[in-house]
């Protein structure tokens, strides 16, 4: 599971401080190569939107999907162009189910690609702005996810227009006159193999009875990455050949080429992104041993909300050879004043413990498989600020975010003359 040397994270650690979160350039570019025999790779930014891991991502040909006016802004900051590329697919697309106003006039003025995910934007996109480009999401009725909560198909799903209302909305591109793309489904984050399958076996289906042209389908995104030691990784070149098939059968009906895009991010980032912080304190609570980082769920939230699992290393400020210690039974918890800020919890929110080597205040601990819906979903409770982020790139070894100040974060409060109802 490692994949920067201890060396490394403790001197950075020490430069720049903890929290603060660490990327490996070489681990997302192998990435990309392993999903390279997909047309168009369009990384879904929400995982981790860092204006460099953007560009990284822009240098490496991968495209872009922008879920909020904000993520817009970042993918166009970091270069990517809102036009068509080359391939003819859009350098940058706006994928929801609703668009707020700031978003809504974004896409018009800058004619976005748009990832339809509801009836009602087709109108309100229909009455504005006719011709424009736009995908239909489809919910199948049907998803997965590592969580319920990461499950977008279904009945219990916002997302997506639901595949019985899908005709009544390439009416609506027709009366509108907006272009069709094409089609969309994602069902869900960390889905499983069988359900990725499933999906292929929808989209066929649901081509099949399209009454309409299109240039291009998504696979969407999902896919899972292995979070412990001897999870196994997803066989990236038979999902291909799976999507291959769906992809082919589509233009031996249409007669023209069809492009075929998918839509990762978690893939793309999660085993390349690590969480560093230091042990401030252990304690003996009953039975149970706690160590307590100087990170917490405002930091790291995939523990608190969805009870996500985390692989913790140690590493010693002392030099003292951990690898020979005993492992001890350790609930790893964060400095908020919350009784749900645990790092090592189930599902339920029943705290857990992990065998660890005897941590002491000084070390740092490592949480692994950190960089997707890592630094990207953090906050400020507790008036804690927003961690730096260092990118590990050979000569090219960067910090790519520094720390939040305490200036930074009151100043919204101490001068409100600037309201910002304006574009973001
Ligand atoms: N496309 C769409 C339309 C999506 O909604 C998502 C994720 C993706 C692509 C990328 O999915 P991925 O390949 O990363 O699984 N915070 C949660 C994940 C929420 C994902 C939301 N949508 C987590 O930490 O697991």
């Amino acid at each position: 599971m490692p994949i920067i040397s201890a060396n490394h994270l403790t001197a950075v650690a020490h430069e720049y401080g903890t929290p603060l979160w660490v990327y490996d350039a070489p681990t997302i570019r192998d990435r990309i190569r392993q999903l390279g025999a997909f047309d168009v790779i369009r990384y879904a930014q929400k995982a981790c939107s860092n204006i460099h891991i953007l560009s990284l991502m822009r240098e490496a040909g991968v495209l872009v999907d922008s879920v909020s006016s904000g993520e817009i802004d970042r993918a166009q900051r970091a270069g990517f162009s809102t036009g068509p590329t080359v391939s003819g697919a859009a350098g940058i697309v706006y994928t929801a189910d609703i668009f707020d106003r700031p978003a809504l006039r974004r896409v018009v003025n800058d004619k976005l690609e748009v990832n339809i995910g509801s009836i009602d934007m087709l109108h309100q996109l229909g009455d504005l702005s006719p011709g424009h480009r736009v995908w239909l999401r489809v919910n199948p009725g049907f998803g997965h996810g590592h969580s319920n909560k990461t499950n977008t198909g279904g009945e219990n799903s916002k997302h997506g227009i639901w595949h019985g209302e899908l005709n009544q909305a390439v009416e609506l591109v027709r009366r509108y006159r907006l272009h069709l793309v094409g089609l969309h489904l994602h069902i869900g984050s960390g889905v499983d193999y069988g359900h990725l399958e499933r999906v292929c076996h929808a989209m066929t289906g649901l081509l099949n009875d399209l009454d309409h042209d299109f240039e291009a389908i998504s696979a969407g995104g999902g896919l899972s990455v292995p979070y412990r030691d001897g999870d196994r990784a997803i066989d990236t070149a038979h999902y291909f050949s799976l999507w291959d098939r769906v992809r082919r059968q589509a233009e031996s009906r249409l007669g023209h080429a069809v492009r075929l895009e998918i839509e990762p991010g978690r893939f793309l980032v999660a085993e390349a992104g690590l969480l560093l912080a230091e042990v401030r304190a252990t304690k003996q609570v009953g039975r149970n041993h706690f160590t307590l980082v100087d990170a917490g769920f405002n930091d790291l939230m995939r523990p608190a909300l969805y009870g996500s699992y985390h692989e913790i290393s140690v590493l010693a400020h002392d030099g003292r050879n951990l690898s020979s210690s005993e492992l001890r039974p350790t609930v790893v918890a964060g400095p908020l004043c919350e009784s749900g800020d645990v790092f090592t919890q189930g599902a339920e929110g029943v705290v857990e413990t992990r065998a660890l080597p005897p941590a002491e205040v000084g070390d740092l601990l490592v949480f692994h498989g950190a960089g997707a819906y890592g630094a990207s979903m953090s906050s400020n409770y507790n008036s804690r600020l927003h961690a730096a982020e260092y990118l590990m790139d050979g000569v090219n070894s960067r910090l790519i975010r520094r720390r939040q100040t305490i200036d930074e974060l009151c100043e919204m409060e101490l001068n409100t003359r600037s309201h910002g109802g304006s574009d973001v």
